[in-house]
């Protein structure tokens, strides 16, 4: 058992779609998310750009003695993971593998949608941990950058965004995709929307749930869940970020049934 925090982050605020899953699993954890909020957005970035972010935030993290990290940006865990994992001596957990693995179980069609940024479809991940799960399964991608900003502009329920999502799912239909991987930290905001769009045959898969599932399994094997209740008085979750607080306080009513205010600014250069 380990008192220690649960260390979160993305590039900004879209991995709160994660942390609120890790909440709803884990209610007895504390947790300390960092939002990139200076760098944001990963998705249009080079891997090398994404790893040296990534393992920043890593260090950063490490300094506040977290026991576990979960990376909750699909960019980020596309492309910066396995140098992270290479280098630092602590359990974490991606949000791609999770989602990669349940997707595979859930196809009957064998034929797979993606929709990410652009970085997380070009990088090819999924389709390397579909091979491994399930050989034979097709993947389709299709980036979905517009999803992001209509999101954090709180266009949730709004008819730009199913334009948009019309748009951007038209390349899947007349096929045989059976489920799509909402492989994005954001699209799990508009799961409505883009399940309306695509129809009711197709199933979408949440990352953001199947990785709160693989990081209690991984607390359990390892003994370092904490089983005690947080005292009401004690603060469960902090948030920290590159820049922006308020911005970062502003968006996040969006996504998370908390209020978010006193978000902290470090200087993330630094580490
Ligand atoms: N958090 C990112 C992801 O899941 C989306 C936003 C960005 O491009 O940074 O890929």
């Amino acid at each position: 058992m380990s008192r220690r925090p649960i260390g979160v982050f993305d590039s900004g605020v879209g991995g709160l779609t994660v942390l609120k899953e890790l909440i709803r699993r884990l209610p007895n954890e504390r947790y300390v998310y960092f939002g990139d909020m200076a760098r944001t957005p990963y998705g249009t970035k080079s891997k090398e750009t994404v790893t040296r972010f990534s393992k920043q935030i890593v260090r950063f993290l490490l300094s506040l003695d977290v026991k576990a990290i979960v990376v909750a940006c699909n960019t980020a865990s596309a492309m910066a993971l396995d140098s992270i994992e290479a280098e630092y001596d602590m359990p974490v957990i991606g949000v791609v593998k999770p989602g990669a693995k349940t997707a595979a179980d859930t196809t009957k069609t064998g034929h797979i949608g993606l929709i990410g940024t652009e970085a997380t479809i070009s990088s090819g991940i999924y389709e390397s941990y579909l091979d491994t799960y399930s050989p034979g399964i097709h993947l389709s991608g299709k980036a979905c950058p517009l999803f992001v900003s209509l999101v954090e502009e709180g266009c949730i329920e709004d008819p730009v965004t199913t334009e948009i999502a019309r748009r951007y799912l038209s390349v899947f239909k007349g096929t045989d995709i059976d489920t799509i991987i909402m492989g994005c930290t954001h699209f799990p905001m508009i799961e409505d929307t883009i399940q309306r769009v695509a129809g009711n045959h197709v199933k979408l898969v949440n990352p953001a749930f199947e990785t709160a599932k693989s990081t209690q399994k991984m607390l359990e094997e390892r003994n370092l869940e904490n089983d005690e209740e947080i005292p009401v008085d004690e603060e469960a979750y902090r948030f920290y970020v590159s820049d922006a607080p308020d911005r970062f306080s502003r968006i996040a009513d969006i996504f998370l049934p908390l209020s978010i205010s006193g978000a902290k600014q470090i200087a993330i250069e630094e580490y």
